[in-house]
């Protein structure tokens, strides 16, 4: 459920903000078990808090940085979600991270479980690759999947899809859902009402017992 709203008027102090209180996260785990593992989601939204938090200064080489969900594309091509990370999270202080990619990497399902996670939405009502119409949604929402980490493919996702399932979501320390702008406003308010999560993928994120920071901006 959301449990506190960060309201913003400009996407400047967003990213600052939302930069500051993940930093503040990962050190608390360094201080408790010596690393971190942060999880962020791709999209046009997260570009900014990317490169404010790439400017921070913590103990980056105890980081692990991945992904909530990757397209299958070459990190060559411009819809890679690594592609995004590395140009504008993995530089300045955080170019010290380490980097775990989802795409062709065997050993992705096998990541510690997030200290944080960043979440996404898209205005469909998506979050992660939880997309209406996936051909794997329902075993991707199932709490007894076993499943970690599964292909997804939808008729809105455009290329094939990546995606860490809803229990691996669940199980993070900190929760956090970046949106911007108006409309995405207005799809959170009708995903807050009844409805099936199929409809609204990102339900099940919202009607989870793992509280979630929503941080949004006009
Ligand atoms: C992705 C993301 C996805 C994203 C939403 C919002 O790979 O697309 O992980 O879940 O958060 O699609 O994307 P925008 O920020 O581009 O609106």
């Amino acid at each position: 459920m959301i449990e506190a709203e960060r309201i913003f008027d400009a996407r400047e102090a967003l990213a600052e903000t939302l930069a500051r209180d993940v930093a503040d996260e990962l050190d608390r785990a360094i201080e408790a078990k010596g690393r971190a593992t942060l999880a962020v989601s791709g999209g046009t939204t997260p570009k900014l808090f990317f490169e404010k938090l790439s400017e921070i200064d913590i103990p980056w080489s105890r980081v692990s940085v991945t992904l909530v969900d990757e397209r299958q594309v070459p990190e060559t091509s411009e819809r890679s979600n690594a592609r995004l990370v590395r140009t504008h999270l993995l530089r300045n202080k955080a170019a010290a991270a380490s980097f775990i990619p989802l795409a062709g990497n065997p050993d992705a399902a096998r990541v510690a479980a997030f200290d944080v996670a960043v979440l996404g939405m898209g205005s469909d009502g998506h979050t992660a690759s939880f997309f209406p119409g996936g051909d794997r949604l329902s075993e991707a929402l199932d709490a007894e999947s076993g499943k970690r980490l599964i292909e997804m493919t939808a008729p809105g996702a455009g290329e094939p899809r990546l995606t860490f399932t809803l229990p691996v979501l669940e199980q993070s320390g900190r929760l956090a859902l970046h949106i911007e702008g108006a409309e995405k406003r207005q799809v959170l308010k009708q995903a807050l009402e009844a409805g099936p999560e199929e409809d609204m993928p990102v339900r099940a994120i919202l009607r989870s017992a793992t509280p979630v920071t929503l941080y949004w901006c006009p």
